[in-house]
């Protein structure tokens, strides 16, 4: 069994049920690399402080350098380490090499400096790699815009028909959203911009390390201010993790949409095979389980939250072994987060949409009742007025198992004589309910081209 970094006072070793639940290596060993590259910083700011020469500094640095080339090729020492941690596995893995000169790396630092500033590393190359996973799913989804910018389907509101829209134009809704998502986590990862290592156990180093300088060494920005908040400060991960959810819950409407109209109450889009499954009892079956799955997914992200909230709530300062929980359900919810944005994707690029079907069903439903109380409001109906009376014009339409532009003369003159003479089929086709959306934002399709254009042009400039 390897020695503890903590041994001193303890006589044996802890018993293997504590020892199992105390443990983070399984778990913490994904920081396997920030561990080294912080603990290059130190030996350095070290060295810099008077506390190492030179060579003993250039020796940590060129073992620290040895040990992760190794790790990068075989990982395999981790798995057969009993270490307590990712901290305890690096230093003993030193310690085991260069002897006593590896004893003096942890002076005047402590794991909780550490592994704060272990996670901020780990967090910016997760923040910096997702963008690319969220411009990735945006370009797909733009794809789709623009190949059905002009393609219309019905749009609803409490899921009943309510106006046309076009696919493209729903396809780019998701694209807004994920914009924000993508933003969210990157002004999180400004905030968290500030770099904890020097703080301590909690309280400062007692050595005159320069810890701008290892701010800088690190790539941070800034520097943390106060040993106290540095070491038990977890906002960055509450706030990543909220930056998760809200893309997860973003990826579940898209999931539910696609579902719906997967459907064969809709019908008007068909996944591809490679994200499709069947039954192992019905032979008929196509089933959207990648899209369930992104719906589904929600919950592990949802339960990291709380959990973390719960983790962090009424802790006093500072550091307090609580903190260690944060990890587990942080990795869950940053690797559920890429999976599903990398899914949604797949999804997107192989999904087939039925035009033809899609735009009968715009011309089902009295899709077109708003339309036609504006043309009375043309004829200078107070629109209150002609919302009632279109209301009775589609109980008269229900009557007579027709569409508004086709009702009965007799019930045209009874409820809206000031139309007399329009071509209501010509003025109620799903084109021309689309083009009269001609507004910023609006589904009319020069405008979802224009969009498509300007997204096209955001997404592509780095
Ligand atoms: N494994 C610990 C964690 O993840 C590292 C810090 C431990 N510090 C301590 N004083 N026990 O939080």
């Amino acid at each position: 069994k390897p020695a503890k970094l903590w041994g001193g006072r303890f006589a044996g070793g802890l018993h293997p049920i504590f020892d199992e639940l105390n443990r983070s290596l399984p778990f913490d060993r994904r920081l396997v690399f920030q561990d080294i590259d912080g603990s290059v910083a130190w030996a350095n700011g070290l060295a810099q402080a008077g506390v190492l020469n030179a060579d003993e500094a250039a020796k940590l640095v060129s073992t620290l350098g040895e040990i992760r080339a190794e790790l990068e090729k075989d990982p395999s020492p981790i798995d057969a380490s009993r270490a307590e941690d990712v901290h305890s596995f690096i230093e003993e893995t030193l310690v085991a090499r260069v002897g006593d000169l590896g004893k003096k790396l942890h002076t005047g630092r402590s794991r909780n400096d550490q592994v704060a500033t272990d996670l901020k590393l780990y967090l910016r190359g997760w923040l910096t790699d997702v963008q690319g996973e969220f411009q990735a799913l945006q370009l797909s989804l733009v794809e789709l815009a623009s190949a059905h910018a002009d393609a219309a389907l019905p749009g609803y509101t409490h899921l009943q028909r309510a106006q046309p829209v076009t696919f493209g134009h729903q396809c780019l809704a998701y694209v807004e959203m994920l914009a924000r998502d993508a933003e969210r986590l990157r002004d999180a990862a400004g905030r968290m911009d500030a770099c904890p290592l020097g703080s301590g156990a909690l309280a400062g180093t007692a050595y005159p390390v320069d810890r701008d300088g290892l701010s800088r060494a690190l790539g941070f920005a800034r520097t943390t201010h106060n040993s106290l908040d540095a070491v038990s400060d977890r906002d960055h991960v509450l706030e990543i993790i909220f930056g998760c959810l809200t893309a997860m819950l973003h990826l579940s409407r898209l999931a539910e949409d696609w579902i719906f109209l997967a459907s064969q109450e809709s019908a008007v889009l068909r996944f591809g095979d490679t994200v499709s499954t069947g039954s192992s009892l019905m032979p008929q079956k196509r089933n959207p389980d990648a899209l369930e799955l992104l719906r589904g997914k929600v919950g592990r992200v949802h339960g990291a939250l709380t959990t973390l909230v719960t983790t962090t709530k009424g802790l006093p300062l500072a550091y307090d072994k609580d903190l260690q929980e944060d990890k587990e359900a942080l990795f869950d919810a940053l690797d559920t987060t890429t999976a599903c944005l990398r899914v949604a994707k797949l999804v997107a690029e192989d999904v087939v949409f039925d035009r033809t079907r899609a735009l009968a069903a715009t011309r089902v439903g009295y899709l077109d009742a708003t339309d036609l109380a504006d043309l009375m409001v043309g004829r200078g109906v107070p629109f209150r007025e002609a919302h009632d009376r279109v209301g009775q014009a589609v109980n008269a339409a229900i009557e007579e198992g027709v569409e508004l532009g086709e009702l009965s003369a007799a019930a045209r003159a009874a409820v809206m004589p000031e139309l007399e003479g329009v071509d209501l089929a010509a003025e109620l086709t799903t084109e021309a309910m689309l083009s009269r959306r001609d507004v910023i934002g609006g589904t009319a399709v020069e405008r979802v081209r224009d969009e498509v254009a300007a997204w096209k042009k955001r997404l592509s400039s780095p």
